[in-house]
């Protein structure tokens, strides 16, 4: 048979072109459309049970290329955070045999202010679509007192799901600021320390998996109303607090115990690796031992560096920047930064340590005069507005006659 022969039945059913609607045919193959549509129709399969198999399986590695896309810098944590997660919902979806029983791992960040705790938290719950709730630590008391006491964390999720049970059984409690209910020093145990070691007491069963009541619509627990029974037992609860003074305690157990000569040499900023921790720093901290034991995995963020800092300053979607950028359009005016008094903002905040925080406030506190004298601008028709070093050094309106 010669080439051109062969070229008038299909390659791949080797049916003869008049018998199809339609052949296409190539250099040196053919295919005919009934082979089209069988191809596609595996192309169509293979799809939807790659989107069914992403909703089932929650695995770490692509957490962290999600993490990635939202938080700058913290590789370490960001695995640590993946890992936890993943095997938390291996725990709560999988079947395992009868004899095992995957322990609850609740997962503890420590970090500076400003390295992305709550970021890292919230951009988990975004990826695995699950309710999700911060909670702040020190607007909670222990039952009986004025204030949210622990359960109305978990009357927000129940609300946050909609009032579905089980989803909110699956979701996350963010518990913010959690170093705030340290106990204070060893002393208080004579008046009743109402917002410190009393609500850490009322944490211990909620975050260990108990079945609770909460009203319906997340409204404060009332005798009267309708309650709803939720059973925290898969709900994952994440921990984050900045530890001042941890930092204090890891340096007198790991370096303080080796002083002697040349101790000036270790400077007061020394800093020490967060990964050092143990849970008898956390208890020297503070923090009560069944409660630090209810948070098996803990997960460290360092303090960004300046090359990050700038990073989240002009990289990421929705910077800072860009946020006032389209501020200033909205009044004609086009805003730029030079890449000095980028860096100089950048710098403020490594010297003031407030973080990824500062950074906001630096560039509200570079704005500020411009942002008031904006219709000013406008009058003298400026359209353009770059902000240099001395800029951000001494933030002044620009001078018009
Ligand atoms: N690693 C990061 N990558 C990108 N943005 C960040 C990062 N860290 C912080 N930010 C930004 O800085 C701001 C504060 O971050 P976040 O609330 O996560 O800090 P935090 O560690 O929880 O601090 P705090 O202890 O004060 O609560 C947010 O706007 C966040 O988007
Ligand atoms: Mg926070």
């Amino acid at each position: 048979m010669s080439d051109n022969n062969k070229l008038v039945y299909c390659s791949f059913c080797n049916t003869h072109k008049d018998l199809v609607t339609k052949l296409i045919v190539s250099d040196n193959v053919a295919i005919c459309s009934d082979c089209i549509e069988l191809c596609n129709q595996l192309i169509l399969e293979e799809n939807k049970t790659d989107t069914e198999d992403k909703a089932n399986k929650i695995d770490a590695f692509s957490i962290k290329q999600h993490l990635d896309k939202h938080v700058i810098g913290q590789d370490r944590a960001k695995i640590a955070l993946s890992v936890a997660i993943a095997n938390h919902y291996k725990r709560i979806n999988g079947d395992p045999p009868k004899d095992i029983e995957i322990a609850k791992s609740n997962v503890l960040m420590i970090g500076p202010t400003g390295s992305g705790k709550t970021l890292l938290a919230k951009s988990v719950a975004k990826y695995l679509n699950v309710p999700f709730v911060v909670a702040d630590a020190t607007s909670l008391t222990e039952a009986g007192y004025v204030g949210d006491d622990v359960e109305t964390m978990i009357a927000m999720l129940l609300a946050m799901s909609d009032g579905d049970i089980e989803l909110a059984e699956k979701g996350i409690v963010f518990i913010d600021e959690i170093d705030k209910i340290a106990r204070k020093g060893e002393s208080t145990s004579i008046t009743r320390d109402v917002s410190g070691e009393g609500v850490q007491q009322a944490l211990l069963k909620l975050v260990e998996g108990t079945k609770c009541r909460v009203s319906a619509l997340g409204k404060r627990k009332n005798p009267n109303s309708d309650t709803i029974e939720v059973d925290t037992k898969n709900i994952l609860f994440i921990a984050g607090g900045a530890f001042v003074g941890l930092n204090e305690i890891l340096r007198s157990r790991v370096i303080g115990s080796s002083i002697g000569f040349g101790a000036e040499v270790k400077s007061k900023d020394t800093s020490v690796d967060l990964r050092l921790v143990t849970p008898d720093d956390l208890t020297k901290f503070g923090m009560i031992p069944e409660f630090i034991g209810r948070f098996t995995t803990t997960v460290s963020l360092e303090e960004l560096n300046k090359p990050e800092l700038i990073r989240i300053l002009t990289q990421i979607k929705n910077s800072f920047i860009d946020q006032y950028k389209y501020i200033f359009s909205l009044d004609g005016v086009n805003l730029e930064f030079t890449q000095e008094a980028i860096d100089q903002i950048a710098e403020n905040c490594i010297v003031l340590k407030t973080g990824a925080r500062g950074l906001h406030s630096e560039v509200e506190r570079v704005l500020l005069p411009h942002m008031f004298h904006i219709s000013r601008y406008t009058e003298h028709g400026i359209t353009e507005l770059t902000i240099t070093q001395e800029m951000v050094i001494d933030p002044k309106e620009i001078y018009l006659p």
